[in-house]
């Protein structure tokens, strides 16, 4: 059936189409005969063929027929389809405005002024205007108010009319603001250009109505020129000039695949030949967008970069939530939330290198009330730059804007001529619908362009520096081979203190820089070590810290001056050892050649590359004394390209990101990697929330959880946690008693029947563990056929009933339990088939109640 909404948008085509077709040869057209409710006017509204009063124009004594009266501040743009050859008209200030009344009216084509009539007023005889328009699209009538108030300003386009070319459609009146609107499935970010040629930004969460271009919703502000709160931009000219203007220039817009679609608005400085180019990549079904600048200019000299934020969006105040996460090692990813009030919120790092030790570049901004699961609108932001990071919210009392980039502490930037500064991807991920809808379509889109294989799901991993730490040679490791294969683990990963020979790495204090292997350990070098890992049907994997020196190395006593230091202060360690100059070409190359070599060990198809610690002397002997400021930014480029380069030569090389836990977790570099290492932490009550935590922004397959004794748990409790992410172990399998075997063994069988669910399939978070009894999640397969649900016993507890997610209601699923704990009673549903709907309402009693239990249950056909 046909809505009347369809009837009437059908009839308003036919009158358009009609409209369009009913020129006869060259036509002139009245704008009065245009459709003036588009037109603005600062009192009342516009007239057709009166002044703005409702009598006949007057202008100077002189009245007309024909024309259009309005008030200042007015505005009428026009789409002439580029068809169109002069404007002509009779302008000035109408006769009823009494003895007042002071205007200026301007004609712009496609931005630019055409002509303006410089200040008139009231009494002035009409002025003719005839402007030549051909080849202008969008044609711009403005009356300002001459600079002294709007009081009296009635202003009348008198006799004003379009020549259009000979058969050319009837020109159409737009709305007064060109509104650039970004559009995903769910959500839609609307810019305007201001009647001063600024780009402006309807703020996220406003109502409609209030769309004002006031300076505080400017889409990119800059400092120096009239803004007065936290800029996107400020820089200092060639000349010295510390203000920056950015006008409006152009927009193009690019279909790419997949209904994605690329962005690219232009701005310039009207006073300097200097640009920002504001893109965006819209991805329409997962509700993102992908936000970062461009930044060039052809001044006669360097431009300095003081602040060059990625993105710096826009919310209505009101009851804006932030939720962000702070930590230090071995207590990653803390979540806190709070209501923005005015002020600035800072959270920043100033670290440089394993930049998120303490603070993380990835919050969530909740509109309406404290963000929930199932509802409410959230957007999450998550900043892909591994160095210093800053997201600022300015809350100024009007609105809330989300500035998010490089740090700009101590990070000037001198931009030279014709070279172009491209500011870090910012990406927000939009949901009407609470943290589990964003968090799905996070994935979704992380799967794709955010780490990588993320369709391929990953192998068990048997690490060894919790079996062993330091403290192995070639015997040692090649005996933990039998056991974990017979265990069902499918990756060995060989960890730190395989190395160094002048200086053994026996421990954490000598040794980092000399990736040669250590004779005495390792005689014939990683080859065999792989080899027999290989022989055995195991993948062999190895952790390297390339961008770290320890002062006690061949390579530091070779190159002293390759490491980040301040000159004349003491030299500051940390773990023992310093972090090379990567903007240094030698160590560029060196950096390059270790990972290359050890790479290409044959039988090498894996490595965790770690990162120990963080900056806290950024000097660099290779920068120049002015730019000592540019290492912060310049190292982490340098490191992407090593990492580019390396994801590039080894594409079948599985990576883990590792920074003394989870210090660089980002999609910067991850975008290199397949995964990451969250913390050092492995104590399983640690993981639970710390793993939910992370999995707002991360897919679990990429967030690494590995077994180990830590804390002491039960193993069958610590096997369900980290089955529920990245499976790996780290434990010594020779030593585990028989029992404990059997719990590990039954893990990892079942998790290969699993994996597939939890990697690529949907993620529901059902209950938060954060001071909780108990946690639970469920994944869900993409066809929806299979189900997963976990619940991690943290108290003492009810075996109440744990209600999955995201099921076909009208689907049989059979319930069963996977590597029951040993002792414990069966699930009561075990076996029983039962509908989505009915698992969804009613839920499933799980076999854990008891402080430390887990229960994992799998839901197949
Ligand atoms: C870091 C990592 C650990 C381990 C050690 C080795 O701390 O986070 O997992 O690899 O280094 O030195």
């Amino acid at each position: 059936m046909r809505t009347s909404f369809q009837f009437s948008k059908a009839l308003c085509c036919v009158v358009a189409m009609l409209r369009a077709t009913s020129l006869a040869p060259a036509e002139t057209v009245w704008l009065s005969s245009l459709d003036l409710a588009q037109m603005t006017s600062g009192w009342s509204v516009p007239k057709a063929d009166l002044g703005v009063v409702g009598k006949p124009i007057s202008i100077g004594g002189k009245q007309f027929a024909r024309g259009i009266g309005t008030h200042a501040e007015s505005k009428l743009r026009v789409d002439l389809g580029r068809k169109a050859k002069r404007f002509l008209a009779k302008v000035g200030v109408d006769d009823s405005a009494g003895n007042q009344g002071s205007v200026e009216f301007i004609v712009a084509g496609d931005g630019k002024t055409l002509w303006q009539s410089g200040l008139v007023t009231n009494g002035t005889p009409a002025i003719a205007v005839n402007v030549d328009i051909s080849g202008v699209r969008v044609l711009d009538l403005r009356v300002t108010n001459g600079g002294d108030g709007s009081g009296s300003d009635h202003a009348d386009w008198a006799e004003a009319n379009i020549e259009m070319v000979e058969g050319a459609a009837k020109p159409v009146a737009l709305p007064a603001y060109e509104i650039i609107s970004l559009q995903t499935k769910n959500f839609t970010l609307n810019l305007q250009v201001g009647d001063d040629g600024r780009l402006y930004q309807h703020a996220i969460g406003a109502d409609a109505g209030d769309s004002e271009p006031h300076r505080w919703n400017e889409a990119c502000p800059q400092s120096g020129d009239g803004y007065i709160w936290e800029p996107s931009l400020q820089i200092v000219h060639a000349d010295g000039n510390t203000s920056t203007t950015l006008l409006y220039d152009s927009l193009t817009r690019t279909n790419e695949t997949d209904g994605r679609e690329m962005i690219r608005i232009r701005l310039h400085d009207p006073a300097y030949p200097f640009e920002a180019v504001l893109c965006f990549r819209t991805h329409r079904d997962v509700d993102v967008i992908e936000q970062w600048m461009e930044i060039h200019h052809q001044e006669s000299g360097p431009v300095k970069l003081e602040r060059m934020t990625s993105s710096s969006l826009l919310f209505a105040p009101t009851n804006l939530h932030l939720m962000h996460f702070f930590g230090d090692w071995g207590k990653e990813m803390q979540p806190t939330m709070e209501l923005l009030t005015p002020g600035t919120k800072v959270l920043d790092s100033k670290l440089g290198v394993r930049a998120h030790q303490f603070r993380n570049p990835n919050f969530i901004l909740s509109l309406d009330a404290p963000p929930t699961e199932n509802s409410g609108r959230v957007i999450a932001g998550s900043l892909a730059w591994s160095g210093s990071f800053q997201c600022a919210f300015d809350h100024n009392g009007r609105s809330v804007r989300a500035l998010a980039g490089v740090n700009p502490f101590a990070s000037t930037y001198h931009l030279k001529p014709g070279k172009v500064f491209i500011t870090p991807t910012m990406i927000w991920v939009w949901s009407s619908a609470g943290l589990g809808d964003m968090s799905r379509k996070f994935h979704a889109w992380a799967r794709d362009f955010g780490f990588r294989d993320g369709h391929e799901p990953r192998t068990v991993l048997l690490n060894n520096w919790e079996a062993t730490g330091f403290d192995f040679d070639f015997n040692r490791i090649v005996s933990l081979y039998d056991p974990a294969k017979a265990i069902g683990t499918e990756l060995f990963l060989l960890d730190d203190g395989w190395f160094g020979n002048k200086y053994p790495r026996v421990n954490d204090k000598a040794g980092l820089g000399d990736w040669s292997p250590n004779h005495q350990r390792l005689p014939n070098g990683l080859a065999p070590l792989a080899s027999e890992a290989v022989k055995r049907g195991l993948h062999f994997g190895i952790w390297i810290e390339p961008e770290m020196v320890n002062p006690k190395s061949e390579l530091f006593d070779q190159h002293p001056d390759w490491v980040i230091r301040q000159p004349k202060r003491e030299l500051e360690l940390q773990r023992n050892q310093l972090v090379l100059d990567l903007t240094r070409p030698e160590v560029q190359q060196f950096e390059w050649r270790v990972i290359q070599d050890v790479l290409s060990v044959p039988g090498i198809t894996y490595a965790k590359w770690d990162g120990n610690r963080y900056l806290t002397q950024p000097g660099s002997s290779w920068l120049p004394a002015d730019q000592q400021s540019h290492l912060w930014i310049d190292y982490t480029h340098a490191l992407y390209e090593l990492m580019a380069k390396t994801a590039k030569a080894f594409p079948k090389t599985e990576l883990m990101l590792c920074a003394g836990g989870g210090g660089r977790v980002d999609y910067g570099a991850l975008k290199y990697f397949h995964e990451f290492w969250p913390s050092d932490n492995n104590d399983p009550t640690v993981r639970v929330p710390m793993q939910w935590d992370y999995s707002y922004f991360f897919p679990v397959m990429t967030i690494a959880s590995h077994v180990a004794h830590s804390g002491n748990r039960p193993l069958h409790f610590a096997c369900s946690v980290a089955m529920s992410a990245r499976f790996g172990m780290d434990l010594d399998l020779v030593k585990l008693s028989p029992e404990d075997r059997a719990v590990c063994a039954g893990a990892i069988s079942a998790y290969k029947r699993i994996r597939d669910v939890t990697q690529l399939g949907d993620l529901y978070r059902l209950e938060r563990p954060h001071d909780a009894v108990r946690g639970a999640l469920n994944f869900v397969s993409p066809d929806r056929s299979r189900a997963v649900v976990f619940v991690f016993q943290l108290k003492d507890g009810e075996a109440s009933p744990v209600r999955p997610l995201g099921l076909d209601p009208l689907k049989y699923y059979v319930v069963h339990e996977l590597n029951p704990a040993p002792g414990r009673a069966d699930l009561a549903a075990e076996g029983k088939s039962i509908t989505g709907q009915d698992l969804m309402s009613s839920g499933i009693i799980p076999t854990c109640s008891k402080a430390l239990e887990a229960c994992v249950i799998e839901l197949a056909p």
